[in-house]
This record gives C-alpha cells, structure tokens and sequence, in this order.
C-alpha cells in the first residue's frame, strides 16, 4: 500500500428524487463501502463521505408533477435513502445533503473565488424558452431527436441512449418539457469554464499521470480530450438551486453539477472541523467512487474547478463501474425495473449481506453486467450457504460435540495441516492485492477461497470418523479450522459485515484488525459462543415472488405503452338509438364442448331468459361468472354458434394486455334496466 497519511473517500451523491436501487449499490456504494471498511481495519486515518444531489432538473420536474415544493421531494427521498443506506451498512462517516446550510455557503464561495478571479468566461446567447410557463428549458426541461443516435427522448444536457453529453440546441425537433410546446429564443446571460484552457494541463494529468486509472475511465477521459473540450456554463435559469452570488444574476442559479461534488467539501466540513487537511494536505489520498455516467465530471469538469480554485488536492484515482442490468434490461427509475434497496430490506430482512455478496462477485467492474434473481439464489445456496455457511458450522458444531466448545489445542502438524496453514496469508495477500488495485470482484473470490480452502480441510480431514479413533488429531484438525473461521471474521468482514459479526458471535470473538489476521487468532482454551446458522437457503417461492413482481412491471409498462385504436367516424344518434342495451344477470354457465373460447350463458334479461354464446372461456371460469350482472345487447340478430342459438351479445372491456372485463352496474340494478 502505498505511503498516504490519510484517506478522502467520496461517493457519488445520489439525487434525491427516487429511492436508491441495485444499479446504484452496484457501481458505487458496495464497492466504496468495502474499500473504506478494509482502510478502515488496516488502521488508516480515512472518511467516507456521501449525501444526496438535491438540486436539478429531475427534482423540479417531478414536484411540478406532483404538485408538491422540490423540498417537499427532497426531503422525502433524502429520508428514504439516509435510513436504507444505513440499514444496508453502507458506513458512511457522513450522509449529507446539498440543500444544507453550509453548502450553500460552501458553492457560493467557491464560485465567487472563481468569479473574482476572473476563472469564468461571461457569456450571453440564444436559450430555450417556454413563453407560455414563463421560463428558460434548461437540461432536462428540453426534450427532442438526439442528433447522434436519433432517440426521440433525448434532454437538452444528455442523451441516456448513447450516453452523449449535449447542448439543447443541438437536438432535433426540440420541445418543452413542461408544456409540449415548440420554445422560442430568448438572450440569456451565462458564466461558464473555460474548460479548453485546462486541456493541456489535464492531457498529462492524467493521460501521463494517471495510466493506473480503469481502462474504461482513461479511454473515456482521453476520448474527451481528444474531441477537445468547450467552455462549460455553469450556472443556469432557474429557481431551484443554489442562487448565483453576483450581481445581474436574478434567477440564475449554480448548475447542478457545479454545486453537487462541491458537496463533496460540504459535507466534509459538517463532518469535522478539521476539514481542510483531508481537502488540502497532498498526503491525504481522495478516491472518487462513482458511476460510468459520472466520469466526465469527476475527471474533468471537478478537477479543473479544483485546479481553478487553487487550495485543494485532486483525486488519486476514480474507480468507476459500468452498468448492472437488471434481468437482461436496463435498470430504469421512471420504468419502474428495478429492485429497490428500501423493499429488498423489507423483504428480504436480515439479508443484507446476501445482496452485498451477490452485487460484489457480480460486480459491472469491466462491463455491464446482469442482475437476475435466479443467480442471487444460487450465489446464496450454492456458495454463501453450501460453502461458508457449511463450512463454519461444522467447525463450531464438532468443536461442541466433541470439546465442550472449548478451542483444543494444536498438536503436531502434517504436511497437508502446513500446506493448509501456509495457504492463509497466501490468500490474504491476495485479497490485499486485489484492494489496493479496486478489483473487489476479485478480492471477494480470494475471500471466498478461505472459506472453500476450510470446507475442503473438512471434508479432507473428516474429523467426525477420525474421532472414532484419535481424538488428539481431531484436536488438531479443529484448532486448524477455528482459526480459519476467526480469519474470515475479518478477511469477509469489509464485504459482509453483518455475517462477519454474526461469526464473531457464534466465535465469541471480539474485532480484530486486519494485521491480526494469521494463524493462530484463537487460541487454545478459549470458549466458544452458540454456533448457528451464518446463512439460510433461499426457497423457489421467494424466488418466484421476485419474479413475478417484475413481471407484473412488465406488463403494466406495456399496457401503459400501448397505443388506443383510433376514433371510428361520427354516427347519427338514431343509429345509436337502434342497440337496445340492458342489464342482464348470468344465472347459468357451461363451457361449450369441444371448443376454448366459448361459454354458453343463460341470462335473466327482465325482458326474457335466453342464451348468449360468449367466447370468454379463456378468462373466466364458469363458477366466476354465474350470478354477475352484465351489460347486453339484446336486439342483435341471433346467430348459431357451435349449433347453439346465441339470442344478443355481452359487451367487454378488453384491456391493452388482452385481458377481458365485464361491463357492470356499480352497484345491483333491475334486470332490463337500459344502458343509453
Ligand atoms: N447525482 C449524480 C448522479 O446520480 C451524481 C452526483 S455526484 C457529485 O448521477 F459529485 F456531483 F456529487
Ligand atoms: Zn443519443
């Protein structure tokens, strides 16, 4: 590890318009949570800073739907996500938020050093504006044809198809995103960054600088380079942020990717007054963790705003994660696919490390990856309880049986007791090296090594028959397996705190830091804990449940999607007047032999009894139907369908899906009461 006094660890400030979801713990807290836990046993001086992006677009647009104050908006999911974070162990030092006190100080200043310095270029020019809202359309406020990859749904700042960054007057057909109207021009007054001037200065940065970075983040950074970059504004029109702290700048706020990261330093500041020596010693080593839509900004437009400003240091490194797809689609908010963390907590109590190990050994660290139920599943009863789980159990359960849970001592070792021993610092060494590098995929696979190399020594040794005969080498074999288990107490605990400490329990075992780790962490004579089960089987049913759910979000999205059959031409009201509709009630049901859609229903008109041949038997059951009232129409000519008399029509709601429903009175009326 290299020689750094101390550890800034920031991660990406979810905004606070929806709850968080897998793909957000998947490519950034997961990964930083662990990294910052492992710091954190090796005894390094570190913080770990998040909080919610409580400014934008997003967030105005949705209380504007909603009826409701963007702090109203804030506020709600500010809340959600604060307290499912913490559920989940992701171990913040500080959860902040953007819409704090001290960052609104915080961004102001840091733009007024800029503006008084002379860092910005000002600029007027021709923006959106929708005269009939009365307003600028910045970013999201504009949408229309991305010119690059032609999605019909790109915004003013961003196209999510292809992942281009705009400008709004770059798309195609461009209209309001409040009102559906075409915007008109209007001169507007701008401060931007001149971000061609740091070009050179960030070319070797970190195109000499920083060759260590992932692949895909220096081939991002270097295909922005390359392009050559343009001066970006940043500030905006808009009512929702934090205001621009000039003169001649009414209603103009600080663009939201301006103020976010400096919420960065925010946070830092309400964490601890010694702020400034994890900001502006070079010792301290800054780690942006963070998403593969956020690269631009975090190694770019951040950096050289830190490097306008003067006093502050630069990341090291900006590990960041491409995409996780959820069952072979891509996770969306407004679509509803997703598995959020707030209901995963609900619904699977207790489970917390589960998701962790699932989202950690599945991590997008190189590409984008799928999340799919079926895998959790198998990953839980496969690995964490086939293996892990299996594994400690034993141990802890035969040390009981044979020891009164009481550690044996160890006697003499065979080659394989050495070879086994030996293997532990070999693994540990490893999941070291896989940290340091932020390859937590990888480093979670050696851990999971520890945990197979004792179930194999197990399974090997089989100390339950060698106790028929030796019970001074079961000793042994145990005192061997004790300590593998109380080095997974920490080896596993960056990863899956919550089972680590249940381990400790079962152990009774108290912390230990990661240089503790070693052959001998228990020692002889020490009385073991209850033992217990570390992880339980996941069932089919549970699975399925997960399942159908999407599958319910599947189908409502399509119904929502589907287009209505256009409007037949305009008929007289005589014609209308012609269909004699009642209501009728069903009192008999069958299905019709020898066919699959239809029903040969008796209905109590009023009028009559008679029978209605109706091809619903694919919906309905016979039983679900008797007893319903209906709508009929009784003066259609009769038609023999199947050889039966079918004497008028039941009228049905099909919906998008197909799905059939009766037409009904709300409430019971008299049979032949007329529909006009
Ligand atoms: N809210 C942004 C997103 O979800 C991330 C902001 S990171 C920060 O994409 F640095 F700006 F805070
Ligand atoms: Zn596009």
């Amino acid at each position: 590890m290299s020689d750094f006094k101390r550890y800034l660890i920031t991660s990406a400030l979810p905004y606070a318009n929806g709850p968080v979801h897998i793909g957000h713990l998947a490519g950034v807290y997961v990964p930083a949570d662990i990294y910052v836990r492992y710091l954190r046993h090796k005894g390094k001086d570190v913080v770990f800073i998040g909080g919610s992006d409580e400014h934008g677009v997003p967030i105005t647009i949705k209380a504007q739907k909603e009826g409701v104050t963007p702090q109203d908006i804030v506020d709600r999911y500010h809340n959600i996500i604060k307290e499912s974070f913490k559920e989940f162990g992701i171990s913040f030092d500080i959860y902040s938020r953007t819409s704090s006190p001290t960052h609104k100080e915080t961004s102001s200043a840091f733009f007024k050093k800029l503006y008084d310095e002379g860092k910005f270029i000002e600029k007027s020019s021709m923006q959106f504006y929708d005269s009939k809202a009365g307003q600028f359309l910045a970013d999201r406020y504009i949408v229309g044809k991305c010119p690059r990859c032609g999605n019909e749904r790109a915004y003013g700042d961003q196209c999510e198809a292809c992942g281009s960054s705009l400008n709004a007057t770059d798309l195609i057909d461009p209209v309001s995103a409040i009102t559906g109207n075409k915007p008109e021009l209007k001169e507007t007054k701008h401060w931007y960054l001149p971000l061609d001037q740091y070009e050179g200065w960030l070319r070797e940065w970190i195109l000499e600088g920083h060759k260590e970075w992932r692949p895909n983040v220096y081939g991002q950074c270097k295909s922005w380079l390359d392009t050559g970059l343009q001066p970006r504004a940043v500030t905006r029109d808009l009512n929702w942020g934090v205001p621009v702290p000039v003169e001649g700048a009414e209603g103009k706020v600080l663009y939201v990717w301006f103020d976010a990261p400096i919420g960065y330093i925010s946070a830092t500041k309400d964490l601890t007054p010694d702020w400034e020596k994890y900001w502006k010693d070079p010792e301290t080593r800054m780690i942006h963790f963070i998403g593969k839509d956020n690269i631009v900004f975090h190694c770019i437009v951040f950096p050289s705003m830190l490097k306008a400003e003067g006093s502050f240091i630069l990341p090291d490194n900006v590990p960041s994660n491409e995409f996780l797809n959820l069952e072979g689609d891509k996770i969306s908010t407004s679509r509803n696919w997703a598995v959020w963390l707030h209901e995963y907590l609900r619904e699977f109590e207790g489970k917390q490390d589960v998701l962790r190990y699932v989202l950690t050994a599945n991590a997008p660290e190189t590409k984008d990856n799928d999340f799919t139920w079926k895998d959790f599943q198998t990953r839980n009863n496969s690995e964490l309880v086939a293996i892990y789980g299996n594994f400690v159990n034993r141990a802890i359960v035969l040390t009981h049986k044979y020891f009164g849970g009481i550690v044996p001592e160890c006697g003499e070792l065979t080659d394989y007791d050495k070879e086994t021993l030996n293997t532990i610092p070999e693994i540990i060494a490893q999941v070291e090296k896989n940290m340091e590098g932020f390859h937590f995929r990888e480093a979670l696979k050696e851990c999971m090594n520890l945990a197979r190399l004792g179930n194999k020594y197990l399974a090997d040794t089989e100390p339950w028959k060698v106790a028929k005969t030796d019970l001074e080498r079961v000793k042994t074999i145990l005192n061997i397996s004790l300590q593998i288990a109380a080095n997974m107490t920490v080896l596993s605990d960056p990863f899956m705190p919550f089972s680590a400490e249940k381990l400790r329990g079962f152990l009774n075992i108290a912390p230990a830091k990661w240089d503790e780790m070693g052959a001998s962490m228990i020692k002889a004579g020490h009385q073991l804990g209850e033992g217990g089960l570390l992880f339980e089987k996941i069932e089919d049913a549970t699975i399925q449940t997960q399942i159908d759910k999407l599958q319910a979000t599947k189908k409502a999205n399509e119904i929502a999607n589907a287009t209505v059959a256009p409007a037949k031409p305009n008929i007289s009201y005589d014609d209308f007047a012609k269909l004699d509709i009642r209501v009728g009630k069903i009192i008999e049901a069958e299905k019709v032999a020898k066919t699959k859609k239809l029903i040969k229903l008796t209905i109590d008109t009023g009028i009559d009894t008679r029978t209605v041949v109706s091809g619903i038997a694919e919906h309905f059951t016979p039983e679900q139907v008797i007893g319903r009232q209906v709508t009929i129409l009784v003066n259609l000519e009769p038609k023999a369908l199947k050889g039966i008399e079918s004497q008028g029509m039941i009228l049905m709601a099909e919906n998008a899906d197909g799905a059939l429903q009766f037409v009904s009175p709300q409430s019971e009326v008299k049979p032949g009461s007329v529909v006009c």
